[in-house]
């Protein structure tokens, strides 16, 4: 965090820490959660000094502050909050695309202004901390939290988790504008076994390095002031209790100087679910020494914490250090001269936040596949729109909304605006002069509504049919994996209805993962994957059908073409033996890096200059579309004395041509792109040959390759 080691901070902080109690500390320590405890407790951990609480908004959020900054020191609460896209439990707030949808734009700046909105809209409502970005790989796509990933690239997840936390901290902390940003699950957690959430990791720690830790040691690098440890464990020690991986690594060696606040609970899971610890109290002394430094909701540890110090067990040093991380924190927010009526309440859910919601899920739409039925010309006279997703804006908005959040009410709907993709639909259509029929058929979930008899009656007088796919909120989510990614519900069946009628169809994935679309995509005319779009998601994919925008996005993880096939990420290890199933090949249905557009971009002409480590590409725009191309570097260790991933990204840029432009996009590599983890879990770069590739996906047959040496 910038700054962080600023000596008038520091000395600030010491002096406030030099004042406190023990019981102080502890209570700095614990992180209250106000939906879990009665109002007369919350005022009681306000009195006592607790650090923090979380999800707690608006005027309760006041009073609590007024409480705690009525006490001996004064010290101001911090009040969190998983603003995850949007500031989502605030009905008014802008929506933006979650962020495996903002990940298909591969645009920095567009989730930096992600995050720049959201941080607005939280601090608006009186808030400083957002527990986002989620830097977990989605390397297996039944994990029910696969859309809170930037997909499955540490590279990808990396710039854009550094960007989004730029976003919400901006320059300056202390100017009521901006709020803490927290780096999680630290780590690992997006790759336990078997896609099930919070389970064990098969994670070593040169493959946690090589891996999983690259977009944390750029968030650290970003400056993030707080990080989350996560659920799980790493060879037989929960993550709760590695100081390996809290104190080696994250302070020793990447120089972390916010501070580390435990996922929900984790302090007593450590007792009741991964049964390291006899009691609390061993619970809370693993915990605090590993290098947690605030416990989220287990405010149990307060007791322990004083017992532990007070029989000797544990050094109040280690409380000190922690209580020390989390005032520099505080001080630096500027929290002591204004812990309240930051911000600027006007604006929330303001046009201006929303046309950057909307700029956003413009950018994330990918198209997948299109045999030339997109986009939709004037003899497209009656369009019929079929499928519960396409008109739904629970699955449009995906998880972390307030009516997605377990204390808020499942009932409610957002507040307008928003548009669904009947609804842009429709909107597009009155312009063009078409007609739009609807009809629902049926939904991811089996339900006494469903009606295909009626969507086919329906789908018979269009010249196009539009028909949205994909699950609910009910199907992902915390402790929502799904073993089978095949569509749901009645979907398939009535696909393939559909199809009997031999009529293009468009087919739009909304939903917060890859399904497995292998059928659809065969007889789709045309495939578009949207995600959860956010509150404009559903006018930004019909802007494509009709040709509006041109798509650019492009797919930061890859699509299995069966659930069997998983994980299908493309920067694996090589193996041999055969490069299919018996039943299958090995290649997934879409790869990452994929995604189409309705111009044509061709690559040529690449060259290195080997002492610069500058790779130079000519990209040519041969349609009559402007368009947008991210243009992708990988590279591979030909020779190296560990195994290294068959490709693996290394370098992106997004480039915007006119139709017949030709531009050289010109990529300046570090040395250390090209650097590996040996077993001793030490970074370095192996000199010898490497391959070059750049194009636009990380498919073989879309990438020039290039041969280099590195001495
Ligand atoms: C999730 C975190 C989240 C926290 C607070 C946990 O269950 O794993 O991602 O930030 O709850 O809501």
């Amino acid at each position: 965090m910038q700054h962080l080691s600023d000596p008038t901070v520091e000395s600030r902080v010491n002096a406030i820490l030099a004042q406190m109690t023990l019981a102080e500390k502890a209570a700095q320590m614990v992180q209250v959660p106000f939906a879990y405890v009665t109002e007369e407790e919350a005022f009681l951990w306000a009195r006592r000094g607790a650090g923090s609480f979380l999800h707690v908004m608006g005027e309760d959020a006041r009073r609590i502050q007024r409480e705690a900054m009525s006490t001996r020191l004064g010290i101001p609460a911090l009040f969190g909050i998983d603003a995850i896209h949007g500031h989502g439990l605030n009905r008014r707030a802008a929506i933006f695309p979650s962020q495996l949808a903002a990940a298909c734009a591969w645009n920095p700046a567009l989730v930096e202004e992600m995050g720049r909105v959201t941080a607005r809209e939280v601090a608006a409502d009186g808030l400083h901390w957002t527990f986002s970005p989620v830097l977990c790989l989605g390397r297996d796509t039944r994990w029910g939290r696969i859309d809170e990933t930037f997909g499955e690239d540490p590279y990808l997840a990396g710039e854009l988790g550094a960007a989004i936390i730029r976003g919400y901290q901006g320059d300056d902390l202390s100017d009521g504008e901006h709020i803490l940003a927290c780096a999680k699950h630290y780590i690992g957690y997006g790759d336990a076994v078997g896609g099930r959430d919070s389970c064990d990791t098969e994670m070593t720690f040169r493959k946690l390095r090589e891996t999983f830790l690259p977009p944390f040691a750029r968030a650290v690098e970003a400056g993030v002031a707080t990080i989350m440890t996560a659920y799980g464990s790493i060879d037989g020690t929960p993550f709760t209790a590695s100081r390996k991986a809290m104190r080696e690594i994250l302070r020793d060696e990447l120089g972390f100087e916010g501070f580390v606040v435990t996922d929900w609970d984790n302090v007593n899971s450590l007792v009741e679910k991964q049964h390291v610890a006899a009691d609390l109290d061993e619970a809370s002394l693993l915990a605090a020494r590993a290098g947690n430094d605030m416990m989220m909701t287990t405010t149990a540890f307060y007791d322990s914490a004083i017992r532990l110090v007070e029989s000797g067990k544990l050094d109040e040093a280690v409380l000190d250090e922690a209580v020390r991380n989390i005032l520099r924190v505080k001080v630096r927010m500027g929290l002591f001269e204004q812990a309240m009526d930051r911000g600027t309440p006007e604006c929330m859910g303001c046009e201006s936040h929303r046309t950057s919601a909307l700029l956003a899920a413009r950018e994330s739409v990918t198209l997948l596949k299109n045999d030339g039925v997109l986009p939709l010309d004037g003899n497209t006279r009656n369009i019929t729109v079929i499928g519960a997703n396409a008109d739904d804006i629970r699955a449009q908005y995906g998880d972390w909304t307030y009516f997605t959040h377990p204390h808020m009410s499942t009932e409610a709907i957002p507040e307008r605006p928003y548009v669904t993709l009947l609804e842009g639909i429709r909107a597009c259509a009155a312009q063009s002069g078409a007609s739009v029929v609807y009809a629902r058929g049926c939904g991811p979930l089996f339900s006494e509504t469903d009606d295909l008899d009626a969507a086919i009656e329906a789908a018979k007088g269009a010249d196009v049919i539009v028909f949205a796919v994909g699950d609910v909120i009910e199907q992902a989510g915390e402790f929502r994996d799904r073993a089978d990614l095949s569509l749901s519900g009645r979907q398939e069946e009535l696909f393939l209805r559909l199809c009997a009628l031999q009529k293009p169809i468009v087919t739009v994935l909304v939903a917060t993962k890859p399904l497995c679309l292998t059928r659809v995509t065969e007889s789709s005319g045309a495939l578009i994957a949207a995600f959860n779009g956010g509150q404009y998601g559903g006018q930004a994919v019909a802007e494509v059908l009709f040709g509006e925008i041109n798509p650019g996005g492009k797919l930061p993880i890859s699509f299995p073409r069966h659930s069997g096939q998983i994980p299908v990420y493309y920067n694996s290890l090589p193996g041999w033996h055969g490069e299919r199933y018996v039943d299958l090949p090995e290649t997934p249905l879409f790869a990452f890096g994929e995604g189409l557009s309705y111009t044509t971009f061709a690559y040529s002409n690449l060259r290195v200059d080997q002492s610069k480590l500058q790779v130079r590409v000519t990209l040519s725009n041969l349609g009559d579309h402007k368009g947008s191309e991210t243009v992708q570097v990988y590279v591979r260790d030909l020779v190296s004395s560990v195994l290294t991933p068959v490709k693996r990204l290394i370098a992106f840029q997004k480039v915007l041509l006119d139709a017949g432009e030709s531009r050289d996009v010109v990529f300046s590599l570090k040395r250390d792109d090209f650097s590996l983890v040996l077993p001793n879990e030490q970074r370095l770069v192996e000199p010898g040959a490497f391959a070059l590739f750049v194009g636009g996906s990380s498919k073989d047959s879309d990438l020039l390759r290039l041969d280099i040496v590195l001495a």
